[in-house]
């Protein structure tokens, strides 16, 4: 009796294992990963990955079709390069794709991922997006703050005229520009130790990018010990944390004296998120860290994406003489004529054309949250997805001449940067659509307007326009990788 039950319970079990290999084995046959190059032992496709991304992974896609998918040591990434695909991911399945990949940078600079960019989708994500919607980035936050962008371009426009008539290094002082109005704004004033913060914002999101040998293998414990990357993310987060925790001392001890820290004499981002917290009503509550987190989100897109699309932009005028003097005469007509309802019809245009061509962020980066099916192609649960933007504005099958700087391509037709349009996505779509997306027009339009306003502009003897090095460095931003150096002669 016992050899019979013995035997009948092993051949359940056997039955049962069995069942599941076929399973296994079915699945596995029916779930086909989308197409890409030839994978070699161990490093997958790492040998055919070159810096910028975007461009590399936009020529491989051309051979590949739009949706690709590349192993990248253990890691795999899914690329998707056409508006087609695009509008399923991010719209139609949304938020079947809003989740953020993880990685070793996001862990260290962000807090464990407790930002607004990089965190994972779901409760706390909303409540800090809401949270830093209604108190900073809303278009009534980003009338109210107008005054202090007004002053910051007064100090800009009057440091260009001291240095009027030689060489200026114009990429630094946008960058330096946007990013006092951005701490004015969210935590009442410039930071004490300044050059830090902006060097670690470069640094940092140069490394976000950047393929980490750690991120690679995950399964090799040893390289992640030894990895050079995290002890430098390590170093830089120590510098970030004395930075965040002076402003968070530097806000409570105002607190205590019943001082609001913004320079209106209310509260700033840092006091609203000070105060909710120790109110202790939301849903998630918050940590110092977690606001540190979502501070840092600010300080990169404040600074960054709007001094990137400044430069840019300025880079394009000075290569397209027709398209300066026509931005120029706008600009000049508009403020000179004592409007205060005035708008810059081309000079918006101009803008456009630049986030066409130069996005800040040309891959975005997603993660997918549970399997899907794309295409009959299968992309499994935590997959992460980079959709090239840059590719996709720069396609011949959307664009007329997509390479040409041309303004004008856009005065006959609606499209427009709002999300609908999937060839033209500079702030995304869908769920995690750029949230600063009137903050940084705000800062990039009033920034230009001023510099074309006050000055004409030419490159310095012996630089001609066209000879400008066009390439992109490797940061999050695509910045150009040489900063612009001009002089500027005032504008009688
Ligand atoms: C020219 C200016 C800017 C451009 C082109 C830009 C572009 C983008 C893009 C492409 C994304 C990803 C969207 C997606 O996943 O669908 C993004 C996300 C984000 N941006 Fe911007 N951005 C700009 C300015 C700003 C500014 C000024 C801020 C804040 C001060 C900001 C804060 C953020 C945040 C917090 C996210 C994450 C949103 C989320 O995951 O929910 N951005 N931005």
């Amino acid at each position: 009796m016992l050899e019979l039950f013995t035997t009948l319970t092993l051949s359940a079990i056997f039955a049962f294992l069995l069942n599941k290999w076929k399973k296994s084995q079915n699945s596995k046959s029916t779930k086909k990963p989308p197409p890409g190059p030839r994978k070699l032992p161990i490093i997958g496709n790492l040998h055919q990955i070159s810096n910028p991304p975007f461009r590399c992974f936009r020529d491989l896609s051309n051979q590949h079709g739009p949706l690709m998918h590349l192993q990248l040591g253990e890691s795999t990434a899914v690329v998707v390069s056409s508006p087609e695909l695009a509008k399923q991911m991010l719209k139609d399945l949304d938020p079947g794709f809003a989740d953020k990949p993880r990685s070793t940078a996001g862990e260290i600079m962000f807090y464990n991922y407790s930002d607004i960019a990089i965190c994972p989708y779901g409760g706390y994500w909303s409540q800090m997006r809401k949270l830093c919607i209604n108190e900073l980035l809303s278009p009534k936050m980003v009338r109210f703050s107008r005054s202090i962008r007004d002053d910051q371009l007064a100090r800009l426009v009057e440091s260009l005229r001291e240095c009027s008539g030689r060489a200026v290094d114009l990429t630094e002082k946008i960058l330096f520009n946007s990013n006092f109005f951005t701490c004015r704004v969210a935590c009442g004033g410039v930071v004490e130790d300044n050059e830090t913060l902006l060097r670690l914002i470069l640094e940092s999101t140069q490394v976000v990018v950047s393929f980490e040998v750690a991120d690679l293998f995950p399964s090799w414990r040893i390289v992640s010990a030894m990895s050079w990357t995290r002890r430098r993310l390590k170093t830089m987060r120590c510098k970030l944390d004395k930075i965040m925790d002076d402003i968070i001392d530097r806000h409570r001890r105002n607190r205590l004296s019943g001082l609001g820290n913004s320079e209106f004499g209310s509260e700033d981002l840092v006091d609203v998120f000070l105060r909710v917290q120790e109110e202790g009503k939301l849903r998630y509550s918050i940590t110092n860290d977690n606001i540190k987190a979502v501070l840092y989100d600010v300080f990169i897109g404040g600074t960054e994406t709007s001094s990137t699309t400044i430069d840019w932009a300025m880079v394009e005028l000075l290569r397209h003489p027709r398209v300066m003097a026509k931005a120029q005469g706008e600009v000049r007509q508009v403020l000179n004529g004592n409007n205060a309802e005035h708008t810059f019809k081309y000079l918006k245009l101009v803008i456009k054309e630049t986030l066409r061509l130069h996005p800040p962020a040309p891959l975005v980066p997603r993660a997918c949250k549970d399997e899907q099916v794309i295409n009959g192609y299968t992309i499994p649960a935590g997959q992460q997805v980079f959709v090239n933007i840059w590719a996709m504005q720069r396609d011949p099958r959307y664009w007329n001449d997509p390479e040409k700087f041309e303004p004008e391509r856009f005065e006959d037709q609606s499209v427009d940067f709002m999300g609908g349009d999937y060839h033209f996505l500079p702030f995304g779509t869908g769920k995690r659509m750029c949230p600063g997306m009137t903050f940084g027009l705000a800062n990039v339009e009033s920034a230009l307007a001023q510099l074309l306003y006050h000055f004409d502009w030419k490159l310095p003897g012996g630089v001609r326009a066209q000879d400008l090095d066009m390439n992109e460095n490797n940061g999050v931003t695509a910045a150009r990788k040489h900063n612009l150096f001009v002089v500027a002669t005032p504008y009688k």
